[in-house]
Parts: C-alpha cells; sequence; structure tokens
C-alpha cells in the first residue's frame, strides 16, 4: 500500500521536532493539506476508489519559528450518518466491478440510511477562501469551510445553494458541485470556480465573493461533458479548457468507469471575462492534437497571446478501456512534461509546445500572482507520475531550471510542493517552499522547507513527524500575517456564517429534519 496507506488516526503535534535546520521564523499561516483516507472498511468488497473513503485535512500551523501538526477528519454529510451508524453506509452503481472502474464516482444506490446525504468526501483540495479553509472534493458534494486553527468542520459553505449541478443528482437541498482547483484574486480575495455535470449545462461557472454573495453563469454553449480539473486565470480572463476527458454515469449502465477519453473531440477553450462573467464568451477550437493539461502552472499575457502553463499528458493518466483489460491491475500512468499552450488572441490559433523531456507534475506559482504575470513556477519531477523525488523551480521566462533531489535511504513519496512568501509584501518568488515527504517504508514522515531561490542548497529546515502521514493530493498555504488579505479571524470559529451541514440527522431523515449538525467530536 505504501503511500497510500491510510491514516486512521487523528493527532496534534505540538512544537514539531526540527532534526535538521531552523523553520524561519518569518513563516507566519497554515500550511493544509486533504486527502483521502479509510475511517472504516467500505461497504463494497474490492477495489474501492478514493471517493469513497473519507477526507482528512492535515495541517502545519507556523508562528515564530516553531510550528503544530495536526490532522483531523473533515465532517462530511457521509462521515456524520457512517459515524453515527458506527459502519458504512454508501454503495455505487459503480462500485461492483472490482477493478479499476470502482471511483465510486457513480449514483449511490440509496436507502433508508443515505437518503438525502451527499455522497462525496471533499478530499481533493482544501484552501483558503474569506478567512476559512474550504475543503472541495469537485464532485458529489459541495464545499465544506474548516477552522483554520483548530481545523473543526464549520460546515457547508453559504454559497453551496448557488452552485450548479454534480455529476450525480443532489442529495439535499444544498448539494452541488464546485471545483477543487479554484483561482482567486490575490487582493479583493474573489473567487473563480465552476462546476461540471454530464447533462447540459454541462460546465457551470460561479464568482464567489468573501461576504458569501455568489455569481453564476450556465454554459449552455460548452461543447461537451469534460472533466475540467483545473483552469488558467489572467488579467482578463477565466480560461476554460475543455478537453475530451469525459465524464458521464451512462458509461456505467454500458459495464464502463465513469471517466473516457474521446480524442476525436476537439479541445476549446472558453475565454469569460473576469470583470463580467455574463458577457460574450469567447470560443476557441484549440486545432491541436489530442493531449492532455490536468493541472495548470499558470499563464502570461504576452502581448496578443496568452501564454498557458502547465505540464501535458499524451493522454490523461487515468485508466481506459482501450488501455487496460477489466479485471487487470492499472499500472502504466503516462507521465507529462512542462509545457504550454499559446493562443493568439487576434487570429484565433493555438499551438502547443512541449519544453522538457522530463516528466513533472503539481505545478504551483506563489499565489499573490494568481490572475498577474508571473515568472516562478515549481513543481516536482521523477521518473513517471509515482516516483516524483524533485523540487524543481522553474522561470517561466527563460526555462532556467533550479532543482533538488529528496532522497533517503529506503524509497520515499514526495508531494505536491506549495509556496509560502517571505511576508505579504515580498517580491514574487520570495518566499520559501514547503514539500511534505512520506517515508512510508519506515512508517515516518518529513516536511522539508526550501528557500525558494536557493533550491539546490538542499532545505533549510527538516521536520520530522514519528509516523506515516496519510496521502493527500493538493493543498495550499494561508498567510495569518495580519497585513495579508483574508487572514482568518482572530478568534478561532468565531463569526461563523457558514449553513448546518445539509444531509440530515444520519438516520435516513434526510435534509427534511433541517437539523443543525454540531461536528461530532465537539458534542
Ligand atoms: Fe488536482
Amino acid at each position: 500500500m505504501g503511500p497510500l496507506k491510510p491514516m486512521r488516526f487523528e493527532a496534534d503535534v505540538d512544537d514539531v521536532i526540527v532534526a535538521e535546520g531552523e523553520i524561519p521564523p518569518e513563516l507566519n499561516g497554515g500550511f493544509y493539506r486533504v486527502g483521502p483516507t479509510w475511517k472504516r472498511p467500505a461497504l463494497q468488497e474490492g477495489n474501492n476508489g478514493f471517493p469513497v473513503q473519507d477526507g482528512m485535512v492535515q495541517a502545519l500551523i507556523f508562528r515564530e519559528g516553531r510550528a503544530d501538526f495536526r490532522n483531523r477528519w473533515i465532517r462530511t454529510p457521509k462521515y456524520l450518518a457512517e459515524e453515527r451508524a458506527g459502519r458504512a453506509l454508501f454503495r455505487y452503481k459503480d462500485g461492483d466491478f472490482g477493478d479499476w472502474r470502482s471511483y465510486g464516482l457513480g449514483e449511490v444506490v440509496r436507502d433508508q440510511w443515505t437518503h438525502g446525504i451527499p455522497q462525496g468526501n471533499n478530499a481533493v483540495n482544501v484552501f483558503p477562501f474569506a478567512g476559512r479553509i474550504v475543503a472541495s472534493g469537485e464532485m458529489g458534494s459541495p464545499p465544506i469551510a474548516l477552522d483554520p486553527i483548530t481545523l473543526d468542520t464549520i460546515g457547508v459553505v453559504s454559497w453551496s445553494v448557488a452552485l450548479g449541478k454534480s455529476v450525480v443528482d443532489p442529495a439535499c437541498f444544498g448539494d452541488g458541485a464546485f471545483t477543487a482547483h479554484p483561482k482567486w484574486d490575490p487582493v479583493t480575495g474573489e473567487l473563480y470556480g465552476w462546476g461540471y455535470s454530464d447533462r447540459k449545462p454541462y460546465t457551470t461557472l460561479h464568482w464567489c465573493r468573501p461576504d458569501g454573495t455568489i455569481r453564476s453563469r450556465e454554459l449552455w454553449d460548452a461543447p461537451y461533458n469534460a472533466l475540467t480539473h483545473d483552469m488558467w486565470l489572467t488579467e482578463r480572463y477565466v480560461v476554460l479548457p475543455f478537453q475530451p476527458f469525459l465524464v458521464d454515469r451512462e458509461r456505467i449502465d454500458r459495464g464502463l468507469a465513469i471517466f473516457g477519453w474521446d480524442p476525436s473531440k476537439p479541445i476549446v477553450l472558453a475565454l469569460i471575462p473576469r470583470d463580467d462573467i455574463d458577457a460574450p464568451i469567447r470560443w476557441i477550437e484549440a486545432g491541436i492534437e489530442p493531449e492532455y493539461i490536468m493541472h495548470t502552472m499558470s499563464a502570461n499575457t504576452d502581448g496578443n497571446r496568452l501564454v498557458l502553463d502547465g505540464p501535458i499528458f499524451d493522454r490523461p493518466p487515468f485508466p481506459f478501456e482501450d488501455q487496460v483489460e477489466f479485471g487487470k491491475d492499472f499500472v502504466p500512468f503516462s507521465t507529462g512534461q512542462i509545457g504550454r499552450w499559446i493562443l493568439d488572441l487576434d487570429s484565433g490559433k493555438v499551438t502547443s509546445e512541449r519544453l522538457d523531456d522530463r516528466a513533472v507534475e503539481f505545478p504551483r506559482i506563489d499565489e499573490r500572482f494568481y490572475g498577474k504575470a508571473y515568472r516562478w513556477g515549481f513543481l516536482v519531477a521523477g521518473e513517471n507520475l509515482w516516483s516524483l523525488n524533485t523540487l524543481v523551480r522553474r522561470d517561466v521566462h527563460t526555462g532556467a531550471e533550479d532543482a533538488y533531489t529528496i532522497e533517503r535511504e529506503t524509497p520515499v513519496a514526495v508531494f505536491e510542493p506549495v509556496f509560502a512568501p517571505r511576508s505579504p509584501s515580498a517580491p514574487e518568488g520570495d518566499g520559501y517552499v514547503i514539500v511534505p515527504v512520506s517515508r512510508f517504508m519506515e512508517n515516518l514522515s518529513e516536511y522539508l522547507i526550501f528557500d525558494a531561490h536557493h533550491i539546490p542548497d538542499g532545505p533549510v529546515a527538516r521536520i520530522e513527524l514519528p509516523f506515516q502521514i496519510g496521502w493527500t493530493p493538493h493543498g495550499h498555504w494561508m498567510d495569518f500575517s495580519p497585513e495579508a488579505p483574508y487572514a482568518p479571524p482572530r478568534t478561532a470559529a468565531s463569526a461563523a456564517t457558514e449553513l448546518p451541514l445539509p444531509g440530515g440527522d444520519g438516520n435516513g431523515r434526510g435534509i427534511a429534519s433541517r437539523a443543525p449538525l454540531v461536528p461530532a467530536h465537539a458534542a
């Protein structure tokens, strides 16, 4: 099971051990990550995908040269219902395949135990918004706000009632979809996100303000039911890519996985003016060969050209029926290389370039530069997607790279890097890169902190945890400095405006009860 071994306990490690170096005293904030792990065995035997598991958020809270580790289950409606029942409750239409097709993203086979309860686990990403951290699983449930200090589950975000369709039908009032990879305006704190569905309108765009107000636009002209996992935010546009990585629950009825890859469909870019999302959308058919960008790095505007950066795969790194037999293990993940799509705004012509041949993923930037011109990107590289071990800083202007390979006596898993600025007003890229490392063979973990300008020198601090942290795909930094925009409230868990969790009372009575639910551990 390696780095995917479930972390089945909550922990507080105050004043973590710094085995080498020193934690930079300027770091004043929280480093958050989220991932799927098992609270209890699944109801269905055999393969069970990550969406079936439960979400767990991990945090390192930095202050004055020390750090505290904390992790907590996300008290989703599913988690609370199963906690009260003392057993797993959910079965999924795609759960009986027993192989790589069993994602657990199909409709729930509803019964009295699960009626009215969203099925998602909110375990793909956690990001700062309006003084909270917000966990999103992209499909199957609305975003959930958490306290950035205690990690207590506060509740479903108040704006969930305005969210569009998901790939599964809403289980209750307020059950909608929201991306796991929103982008935000670092000055105003406004969040740009979307949801996707296999039913028209395939995509709904959302523009969320920190006061909880939201504007939405259904994209009735969206070309097809793409699983749009990420996007670019430029100075003027939200750039949503439609790539033929499809999501379609009817595929399950045909004995197929919910995800499909149809390279006969064109890659299409939607350019939506970010200051008026109701303005006309410019649809660009890219006319490039089939390929796939799972995660964007960021974008620059170069005269009349948009330069859209990110690792490019030949095809999505997921199994499809043309490549993997049913019942067989899935191993051959494809890998991506750093590249860019360049859109000429005058001609509408798109070109694709791959700029290097090494396998990279998890592109990140100094997020104070979301939606602005940027220079510095941070990624992890390795032989392939499952052996990433090298932190890379890339100058997207010149292509120059700095790198540091993380090696131990036994294999390790290096997770996504996250940038934390030296101060809220520091220049772009002036700060630290935090990299979680699972030493899973030894049941240990590390967090490595690099000075972003001196990555080849190795980490300035190496934090050790005496256990294996759970696998986490994504996370973000939240700055607590008083001068940082949208720092969290000084009083933890104060001024909560979020809705009580939908999903009923856990006894199958659903949202009709509208009973405010209290996080189980606080009851
Ligand atoms: Fe992602």
